[in-house]
């Protein structure tokens, strides 16, 4: 049988003075899905997604890329399985827009050529074409955001995790992100996001997770969850499931 592309298998992560963030937090993603995870605050989900490559380490647990610990080969799992972060500005390291989206490419040693088409098919999925001269701090919220995005997508992840990636983004930002995501996600890409808000994104899904208290505690078809997500603080959004989306039509 063939293995999940990425598995967390009980993971538990204590913090000193004793505080269970993961408490053997399990799930596993298969390649071409589009899964939501949701949770209330402190349920120890970007906690969760540290685990993913190797960021953090479990005291117990492990995470598996196609079947193998992550813990054998940290730099591929860091180019297969792609973070943006809740903070985009902990995510920029370049002088300018471009050496920012290039750094990752860089790192590969890729050719110079294909560094530059990378940074401009980044760029360009992400809304951000024209700004590549820029420095990163002048750049808005909303823009900077975009910017992480577009750092991570010129590493071509298998598996692209990102954590409240609408905070900040207004409704056009929104729909432009979402559009990025499927076009990924119809290439091939497994996306995990981690969100709140089920109302700007769940339509698109396929999966839906559920956190609480550092475990997941529901996992399945975002139809058969969504009855489950007000007990656990997560806000149901009103109608349809197929109406839970912010893309533009
Ligand atoms: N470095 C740390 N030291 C101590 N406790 C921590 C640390 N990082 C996280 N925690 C605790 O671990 C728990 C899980 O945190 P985490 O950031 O994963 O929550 P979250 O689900 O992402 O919440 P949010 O929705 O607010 O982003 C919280 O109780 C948090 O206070
Ligand atoms: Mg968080």
């Amino acid at each position: 049988m063939t293995p999940p592309l990425l598995e967390a298998v009980k993971l538990v992560h204590e913090f000193d003075g004793g505080k269970r963030a993961l408490d053997e937090a399990s799930f596993q993603l298969e390649s071409g899905e589009f899964l939501v995870l949701a949770g209330p605050n402190g349920s120890g989900k970007t906690v969760l997604m540290r685990h993913l490559n190797g960021l953090a380490k479990p005291h117990s647990g492990e995470v598996l890329l196609n079947g193998q610990s992550i813990q054998e080969d940290l730099p591929t799992t860091r180019c297969r399985v792609g973070l943006v972060f809740q903070d985009a500005d902990a995510q920029i390291v370049g002088q300018t827009v471009a050496k920012d989206v290039a750094f990752g490419p860089e790192n590969l040693r890729l050719p110079r050529q294909v560094i530059e088409e990378r940074v401009n098919q980044s760029l360009k999925a992400t809304g951000l074409l024209g700004f590549h001269q820029r420095r990163p701090h002048t750049l808005s919220g909303g823009e900077k955001r975009r910017l992480a995005v577009a750092g991570v997508l010129a590493m071509q992840p298998e598996v692209l995790v990102l954590d409240e990636p609408f905070t900040g983004l207004d409704w056009p930002g929104c729909a432009d992100l979402l559009a990025v995501l499927d076009e990924l996600h119809r290439a091939g890409t497994a996306i995990l996001l981690i969100t709140h808000d089920l109302g700007k994104v769940l339509a698109h899904a396929n999966r839906l997770a559920l956190m609480s208290a550092g475990k997941i505690v529901a996992n399945g078809h975002p139809s058969q969850i969504l009855p489950q997500v007000e007990q656990y603080g997560i806000r149901c959004p009103p109608g349809e499931l197929s109406t839970m989306s912010w893309r533009s039509k």
